[in-house]
Parts: structure tokens; sequence; C-alpha cells
């Protein structure tokens, strides 16, 4: 028998069928939903992801209806955390280096996860191995973007390996977390055509600007409620048939 419930996280609702406790219907409009992203770098993304929520984008059209509440760094030098604090964004560091074990550190990073009330956990150029039991307490609700056009190419310098390897395309992927580093369902990926003359730098540029575009787009559709994910982790965006970008048609 088919038995179904609503059940309220916080801000969080989740609509869910008790045989397919899985499947996650979020963010029900119109709240306006938090967002708290983790970064250790630059945070090019972040600031994407910031600006199509107070300005919205060209590409994007209207602003994202959602905020970052919160913006954690695991690297005390992280230009991110930096540009965070001018715009008035709560930070926190939680300096890894200072941790005996990764379990130590997740735990640490959930407890500040958890203080921001978030509905989703966007990684942003996030460059640590969550332990698993960091991953499951947010499953449907942490999401990555990696630099490839996954499941090519997981793991680390993947401009380079797309070039020294030959491929014809390349590009980044965005997509729920699950404990398996960079494997997790894909929302959305955007490709970009790698030119004969391409060195790593023009190739990570012409990546980095797909995903300037492409996690926007991801923050609207969760922003809206429109995403789900089922056990057999298949992704479900509504009223979206276009999840795969490229340069000339973005
Ligand atoms: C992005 O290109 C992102 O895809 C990558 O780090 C960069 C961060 O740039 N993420 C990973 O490699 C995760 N495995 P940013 O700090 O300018 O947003």
């Amino acid at each position: 028998m088919m038995r179904n419930g609503v059940f309220t996280f916080g801000s969080l609702q989740l609509k869910a069928c008790f045989d397919c406790l899985f499947h996650i219907m979020t963010c029900p409009k119109p709240k306006s939903c938090r967002f708290v992203v983790l970064v250790s770098g630059h945070g090019s993304n972040l600031r994407a992801l910031h600006d199509s929520m107070v300005q919205g984008s060209e590409m994007n059209g209207s602003k994202v209806n959602g905020s970052v509440v919160g913006v954690i760094s695991n690297r005390p030098q992280s230009q991110a955390m930096a540009w965070a604090k001018e715009q008035g964004i709560e930070t926190e560091l939680i300096d890894h280096s200072l941790y005996d074990s990764r379990e130590a550190f997740d735990v640490e990073l959930k407890r500040a996860v958890d203080a921001f009330s978030p509905d989703f956990v966007l990684l942003a150029g996030f460059m640590r191995i969550l332990t698993p039991t960091f991953v499951n307490a947010y499953l449907g609700r942490l999401i990555n973007i990696h630099p490839s056009l996954l499941p090519e190419l997981p793991g680390l310098h993947t401009h380079k390996r797309a070039l020294e390897g030959g491929f014809k395309q390349h590009g980044c992927t965005i997509h729920f977390v699950t404990p398996e580093l960079d494997h997790g369902p894909t929302i959305a990926q955007g490709k970009v055509v790698i030119k004969r003359e391409d060195s790593v730098e023009s190739l990570a540029q012409r990546v980095q600007n797909m995903e300037h575009i492409v996690y926007p787009y991801v923050a609207r559709w969760l922003a809206d409620g429109l995403v789900s994910f089922t056990p057999d982790q298949t992704v479900h965006v509504k009223n979206v048939t276009k999840r795969l970008f490229s340069e000339a048609s973005p």
C-alpha cells in the first residue's frame, strides 16, 4: 500500500512517500530559499550565485528567489571569504589543518552549516573530501560543481587531463553529492568544445564561464522547488527540458 506524508524540517518541506523515502520536493514558493556556500579558494562561483540572487543576470533573467545566508571556508586565505565579508554575508572559517581527522572536521562543519538553517548547501570550489556521515546528513540538499563532464574525469586537474587525453569536449557538472566522490546524480552540465590551440588556462577560463551560467540556473530550479531526486538516483527538474548547456546556446 502507498502511504504519503509531508514533513517539515526547519524551513525545508519534504513531501515524502513512505515507499520511496528519498523522493524529495524542496523549497516550495514563495519562501526565499536559504543557501549556504562552502568554499576554499577564489570564489568566482560564489559571486555568480550571489549576483543571481541580488540582481538576477542577463543570461538567467530575474533574481533567483533565495539568498546566500552564509559562507564557510576551510582555508584562512580564501579570497571567497574576504569577498563574502565585504558583501556583508556571514562567514565562518573552519581551518581543516587544525583537526586531527576528517570526521572531527566534519562534525565542526556540520555544526557551522546547521547554524545557518539552510535549505541547500552548495559546494563552490570546496576542496575537501567529505565523510559519508556528513554527506548522508544532507542527502538531497548538498550540491557540488565539478569541472568536467562527469562521469568523465572525476578528481583533480581535469583541464590538463582533458587536454592530455585528446578530449574533444569538456565542461562542468552540477550534481547532488553522494558518498562516492564526484559520482552523485547530475542536475545540469555545461559543455565547451576544446579548441586545438587551447592551453590549460584558456580551457579553464571557458569552463568557468560556463560554470557561472549553469550554477545560477540550478540555484533557480532549487529555489523554485523544481528539482527532485528519486531512490534510483534519477534527477527530475519540473518544466525544464534543457539541462545541458553549451557555449553557443547557453
Ligand atoms: C571551479 O572551477 C569548480 O568547478 C572547481 O573549483 C573551481 C572553484 O573556482 N571545483 C572542484 O574542482 C571540485 N572538485 P571558484 O573558487 O572561482 O568558484
